[in-house]
């Protein structure tokens, strides 16, 4: 496959450090970009942060620093994260930049050419938390007289001059849309209540603040600037070249292929952003892929339950492959997960560590010891082709898996292509043929091989402890894509370095 492939994550606002739920964003979308990388598509993988917004420059002023100090700071620290967990993003976005004023700025232009941008006053109810509108019938009453929102933040009661965004006369084509493309939204039962949403009428957005000026001035309206969700979703059009919509780049990557965001934010991405795009004149992305979040045993993670998981704190102590693949496989995406420490460590002891660490290093420790780390001739028989065409088989799953972001499916069939291949492994019992060493020989290369198979498909998900089984079998570098895993046996007389264990177990108790 060639077909460019181009896809995002949500860009976080940086009014605080990142959280596990945005750790777990980063890994997933990583983890699909990466696919597309190994099965030979040209690809995009864009993340960064929204930096504007009221919410920022209020807590910027409660800190005492400006609002350009606090998203400096804490961007940073989302740049530092994404290293951290081996993110192979091309890009970080950050909504302050000029390449992204200009992008907004060409965007609002577009929109109101197209007759969809007027002058109004808008009064009503928001929530600084959510960045949101809300409508008086969507409120509930909290403690002290306070409104809330669905989210449970508080709203307030806001009066301005804005411009609005004549979203009213987009219901048509975004059902027509939805219809058209069964696949825009994911997972299902998001697309049921998207649909039903915007069968129940859609009302015109307020698209401009000018009670703060911590935003994207709007063009030719002095006092405006932009409600920070215009300029947050043009980020991923800004991202591959916009306002430059003749580039290769826009060209080659636009529409998106997948933007992954959270449940909270579905309205936002297949609501107003392909209503904004179909006004400005630009195609809508091809996917929006909403994932769950993530609970601490089973509550909900909060700073005054004090329960809250320090993705640093996990990486700190376990690596990153770990932490990458421990997510990747316990949440199904697009539900809500769980972490405890205990499955973190059953996961990770079970898959990794013993059914994918423990069968490379016995296999390769044996041909260490057989057969001087070079790997003999084999003379296949009928048990051994189908642990090969087992492989096969369940690398097709995973491309399938894949092709519809189930990561976590695809892991599965990762680890159950292991466990066959440790069965074939213990009923072949090459240990005891040390009087028939063309059939040992045979047992070790196809277990290596399968092995090698396994590996080249587990790098979207474990990238360096991936690497250090490609290593440690010899294979080049430019023979690590997915036509390899599904071919190419290892060649004979190839010389293997000894082997080093990759993964370790984990204890459940806490180390002092
Ligand atoms: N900053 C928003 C949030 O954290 C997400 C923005 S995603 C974008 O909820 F598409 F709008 F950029």
């Amino acid at each position: 496959m060639t077909e460019p492939f181009y896809i995002t994550t949500a860009i976080a606002y940086p009014n605080g450090d990142p959280h596990v739920g945005h750790a777990y964003e980063m890994i997933a979308t990583d983890a699909i970009a990466r696919w597309a990388r190994l099965e030979g598509r040209p690809t995009w993988f864009l993340t960064g942060t929204d930096e504007h917004g009221i919410k920022m420059a209020q807590t910027a002023a409660a800190l005492g620093i400006t609002a350009k100090e606090l998203a400096d700071r804490n961007s940073a620290r989302f740049r530092e994260l994404a290293a951290r967990l081996n993110l192979s993003n091309d890009d970080f976005i950050r909504t302050t930049e000029t390449r992204h004023r200009d992008s907004s700025q060409e965007i609002w232009r577009r929109m109101l050419k197209n007759g969809d941008i007027y002058e109004g006053a808008y009064e009503g109810w928001y929530s600084v938390r959510d960045e949101a509108y809300f409508d008086e019938s969507e409120l509930t009453d909290g403690e002290g007289g306070k409104k809330l929102a669905p989210t449970g933040a508080e709203v307030s009661w806001v009066r301005e001059p804005s411009y609005f965004f004549r979203l009213s006369a987009y219901a048509e084509r975004l059902l027509a849309h939805f219809e058209a493309h069964p696949d825009f939204i994911a997972p299902d039962e998001r697309r049921n209540e998207i649909v039903s949403f915007v069968k129940g009428g859609l009302r015109d957005l307020s698209i401009s603040r000018t009670t703060f000026d911590w935003g994207i001035p709007v063009p030719d309206a002095p006092g405006h600037v932009m409600y920070v969700w215009i300029d947050a979703l043009t980020n991923y059009i800004t991202g591959v070249g916009f306002p430059d919509d003749q580039s290769v780049q826009f060209q080659t990557f636009w529409p998106a292929n997948v933007h992954v965001i959270g449940k909270d934010i579905i309205r936002f991405h297949t609501v107003y952003w392909p209503a904004f795009l179909m006004s400005a004149g630009i195609a809508p992305p091809r996917r929006v892929f909403a994932h769950g979040f993530i609970t601490n045993e089973g509550k909900k993670m909060s700073k005054s339950l004090g329960n809250v998981v320090d993705p640093h704190a996990l990486l700190d102590e376990f690596g990153t492959d770990p932490v990458r693949y421990f997510f990747l496989r316990e949440v199904s995406f697009g539900q809500d997960g769980d972490y405890s420490r205990e499955k973190f460590v059953n996961r990770n002891n079970a898959d990794l560590a013993n059914n994918f660490g423990n069968l490379a290093q016995r296999s390769l420790a044996m041909i260490q010891k057989n057969f001087g780390g070079v790997l003999p001739t084999t003379v296949p028989e009928a048990v051994d082709s189908a642990i090969v065409d087992e492989a096969t088989a369940a690398i097709g799953r995973m491309q399938t898996a894949m092709a519809g972001q189930l990561v976590h499916e695809a892991a599965a069939e990762l680890v159950a292509l292991l466990g066959a291949t440790n069965l074939y492994f213990a009923e072949q019992a090459p240990w005891g043929l040390k009087d028939n060493l063309p059939r040992m020989g045979t047992i070790l290369v196809t277990t290596a091989d399968v092995v090698r198979r396994a590996a080249i498909v587990a790098q979207p998900l474990v990238p360096e402890a991936a690497a250090k089984f490609l290593d440690a079998l010899a294979v080049p570098a430019d023979q690590r894509s997915l036509v390899h895993a599904l071919g190419n046996a290892l060649p004979a007389g190839t010389h293997l370095p000894p082997p080093n264990p990759v993964f370790k177990k984990f204890e459940q108790m806490k180390p002092a």
